[in-house]
């Protein structure tokens, strides 16, 4: 079982501050980062915050940082070092990459984009149709907001060239069959980019077994500084175009990456891995697996947490008249994040979050910038949808508060 009260005393924000009183619950807008990352950070700023890779200490020190993080995120996703490339955010990566395959595509080429996802890997690809490309869309149930496979399989041909999906959605939660999807695109030769942000604070990704060409997500949803890591294959890199300076193409690192790095948000990333070995070495004695399989372990606790977590959500929101939940009534470990949306059908949802926040009760109310999905459901996108998304931090005590609250709002 996960210990919960140890893993609170990685957060400063659950102990000497005035945010220990809130209960928290709009993780997948951004989560909380352990004290282990603002150490990195602030010894980062304070001792050496110069250009990296030079010759003085600090600046050798600087890229050492750097260094140790690019191979640790590697680690953890199960990839190699040169398949990722550190941006500011998952829509900028998104957007960069858009920019590399649309020069491999011709007109009469067709790509695939689903009403489920966040915009960030819908519109850069969208925008292909100004040179020909044909864009279709994979559809979401209205009724419940799920894909469904059958589906994709009509929408694939010999023409497909990219197949654009999320790993899970930040309103829907269900974790969609990625193996599926690929196996799907691969037998007409497309490629398959999934956006991986709302996945990875909840399960490790693991490039081999997930079998696509490009991950995407934000180290600022994982307990870390704001950046967006692209891992991309290193056989279908080498087939883009590179996006950085000309002088940079052979460079792993800036070949897709037109922008500086964030040298100290990058380094800071390293305090996320120390936090998820404090954990291991808490719950676990053997000392044996590299940083990938400790954090599967880890991982594997918080989602024995997370669903219990999300089953008491669930229960409550299934069984009240005046709730339309949005996605599976019931979280499975493999099945449903704890990313909670719904809609109250006598209360603003407004109302209803404002409500929950002079309880000092944090809940999630909006469109998420996934527009297409929450009007594909039937729901005005402005003011869109509640939701309650959990982490591995978040306690049952936390959700009888979010409960009572909602009882009383709703
Ligand atoms: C599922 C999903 N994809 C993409 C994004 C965009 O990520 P970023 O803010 O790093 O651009 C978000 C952000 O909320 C998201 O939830």
């Amino acid at each position: 079982m996960l210990d919960v009260d140890f893993v609170r005393q990685h957060f400063p924000c659950f102990n000497d501050s005035p945010t220990a009183r809130w209960a928290f619950f709009e993780n997948a807008g951004g989560s909380y980062a352990p004290q282990s990352v603002s150490s990195w950070l602030y010894r980062f700023f304070t001792e050496y915050k110069v250009q990296p890779y030079g010759f003085s200490d600090m600046s050798i020190r600087a890229g050492e940082e750097m260094d140790m993080a690019y191979s640790r995120i590697a680690e953890w996703i199960n990839a190699r070092e040169e398949e990722i490339t550190l941006g500011p955010s998952t829509t900028m990566n998104m957007y960069v990459l858009a920019q590399a395959v649309r020069a491999t595509l011709a007109e009469g080429d067709e790509v695939i984009v689903t009403n489920q996802d966040h915009e960030a890997n819908i519109g850069c690809w969208r925008r292909f149709s100004e040179a020909g490309i044909k864009v279709r869309e994979w559809k979401i149930d209205p009724g419940n907001g799920e894909l469904d496979i059958a589906d994709l399989r009509t929408l694939v041909s010999d023409k497909t060239r990219l197949v654009c999906f999320s790993l899970c959605s930040n309103v829907v939660g269900t974790f969609n069959d990625v193996r599926a999807v690929s196996k799907i695109a691969r037998d007409v030769g497309a490629l398959v980019v999934a956006d991986g942000v709302s996945y990875a604070p909840h399960k490790v990704i693991d490039v081999t077994e997930l079998d696509a060409d490009f991950i995407l997500f934000s180290t600022y949803k994982t307990f870390g500084t704001h950046l967006g890591v692209l891992w991309g294959d290193a056989d279908v890199l080498r087939t883009l175009p590179a996006q950085g300076h000309y002088f940079n193409a052979a460079n792993p690192r800036y070949r897709m990456n037109p922008t500086g790095p964030l040298h100290a948000e990058i380094a800071a990333l390293n305090g996320v891995f120390d936090y998820f070995d404090s954990l291991y070495h808490h719950h676990f004695t053997e000392k044996k697996g590299g940083l990938h399989e400790r954090a599967k372990k880890v991982f594997k606790l918080f989602a024995k947490h997370e669903t219990d977590l999300a089953n008491l959500v669930l229960d409550y929101l299934r069984d009240n008249p005046r709730v339309r939940l949005i996605g599976k009534d019931r979280a499975g470990e493999s099945d449903r994040a704890a990313t909670i949306s719904f809609v109250t059908t006598d209360r603003s949802v407004v109302e209803v979050a404002k409500h929950l926040a002079q309880k000092q009760v944090a809940i999630g109310c909006g469109n998420f910038y996934a527009v297409r999905c929450i009007e594909a459901l039937g729901i005005p996108s402005e003011p869109g949808v509640l939701r309650a998304s959990m982490v591995h931090y978040n306690t049952r005590e936390e959700v009888h508060r979010l409960l009572q609250a909602m009882n009383e709002a709703v």
